[in-house]
């Protein structure tokens, strides 16, 4: 079974089931287990056909699986090395089943090999087998779910940032600092010294967000003439145009860096203006971040380095999220239209899986 939401119109969505698929030799058959859904998936969805979200998991014209991170397991085998039972986390469709074709098997995983996915980032064609990825244990699959990319990201924004110098500055402004990728980045940046870590947030969430105890300061988002004057650098979740321009006119010339990473405000999002004080916001996309740093370290060298990085983390957020189960098409189909109305609770994150 499939869930799919039309191109045209993300409220859409409806359930399509398939006869079960003929496997090709070297292809196998996963069952898809559970996957987590936060505000990510739903830009994946916003983003599904300029960033080409909308290909890794073809469906009929007009359209698209949503991707989501979780954990699958081998059920059919047309491959030698690939044996049914094996367990992976990878990146999936919204869906009971997915039909892959390994390539490069050995003992972390697999790639997905599958011709329509080769232009593809690779870091999103992995498949890796739980036994030996060093970020796996079975005590914290859910955080896997749910925070594994987001962490990701920010670690790597934050190596970014840090190796840059912080571009001069001294202060690191995050928008939608409540959303888990920007209180992931303020986790790690606050270990940083000389830096002050300032969270942009709603009204609503100033109080959750400093509870969280990773930001310096907590600003809402009426507030930005509150923002503190330093040179500055400016990590964007939000994508609100309006808010964005507004803190490139507090800052002008002293904002240093200005990098675009999400759209939680998707609703919001605008042109950029010629008039737009400061430097040109720059997107910053984790998988080149990933691909500098595999070339540096190696593949090895930069999974230990997460792992190593991800344990505090997890333990860290054990004090603040809380995991909401669900199962079957329906909640998951309420889950999908909640995160993408903004009807988010950012102490809690949805594990879901399509199979009741
Ligand atoms: N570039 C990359 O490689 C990359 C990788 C990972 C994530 N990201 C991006 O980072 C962003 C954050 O993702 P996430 O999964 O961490 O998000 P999340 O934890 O699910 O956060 C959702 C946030 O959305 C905001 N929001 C927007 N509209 C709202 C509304 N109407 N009501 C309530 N809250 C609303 C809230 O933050 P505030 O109230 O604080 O605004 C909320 O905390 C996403 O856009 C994601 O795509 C980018």
């Amino acid at each position: 079974m499939d869930f799919l939401i039309a191109k045209d119109d993300l409220h859409r969505t409806r359930f399509a089931e398939a006869a079960p698929p003929e496997l090709q030799d070297g292809q196998a058959l996963l069952t898809v287990d559970a996957f987590g859904l936060t505000a990510n998936n739903i830009t994946y969805a916003v983003f599904g056909q300029a960033m080409s979200y909308w290909s890794f998991f073809p469906a009929e014209e007009g359209w698209g699986r949503m991707p989501v991170w979780g954990f699958a397991e081998v059920a059919e085998s047309r491959h030698d090395a690939v044996a049914v039972g094996m367990r992976v986390y990878g990146y999936l469709p919204a869906s009971s089943e997915l039909v892959v074709s390994p390539g490069r098997v050995d003992a972390s995983g697999f790639i997905d090999a599958s011709v329509h996915r080769s232009e593809l980032p690779p870091v999103y064609n992995a498949y890796l087998r739980v036994e030996a990825d060093p970020v796996y244990d079975a005590d914290t699959e859910d955080q896997q779910m749910l925070l594994r990319p987001l962490f990701f990201t920010s670690y790597l924004i934050e190596d970014f940032l840090t190796d840059s110098g912080l571009f001069g500055a001294s202060t690191a402004v995050l928008s939608s600092a409540s959303s888990k990728t920007a209180s992931a980045l303020a986790f790690l940046l606050a270990g940083r010294p000389g830096i002050e870590v300032v969270g942009l947030t709603s009204p609503r969430s100033v109080e959750f967000t400093r509870a969280l105890e990773v930001y310096d300061r907590v600003v809402a988002y009426e507030d930005v003439d509150a923002l503190p004057d330093q040179r500055a650098v400016y990590v964007d979740m939000a994508g609100d145009a309006a808010l964005r321009d507004a803190v490139h006119e507090h800052y002008g010339e002293r904002l240093a860096h200005s990098a675009v990473v999400g759209a939680t405000h998707h609703d919001r999002m605008g042109e950029l203006p010629d008039s737009l004080k400061g430097p040109r916001p720059l997107f910053f996309f984790a998988p080149d971040q990933a691909r500098k740093r595999t070339e540096d370290w190696g593949r090895k060298g930069l999974e230990q380095r997460l792992a190593d990085a991800w344990r505090g983390y997890v333990q860290w957020t054990r004090g603040w999220l809380e995991v909401i189960h669900g199962e079957g098409p329906e909640e998951l189909e309420r889950a999908y239209l909640d995160l993408l109305d903004g009807r988010i609770d950012p102490a809690k994150a949805h594990v879901l899986s399509i199979a009741r």
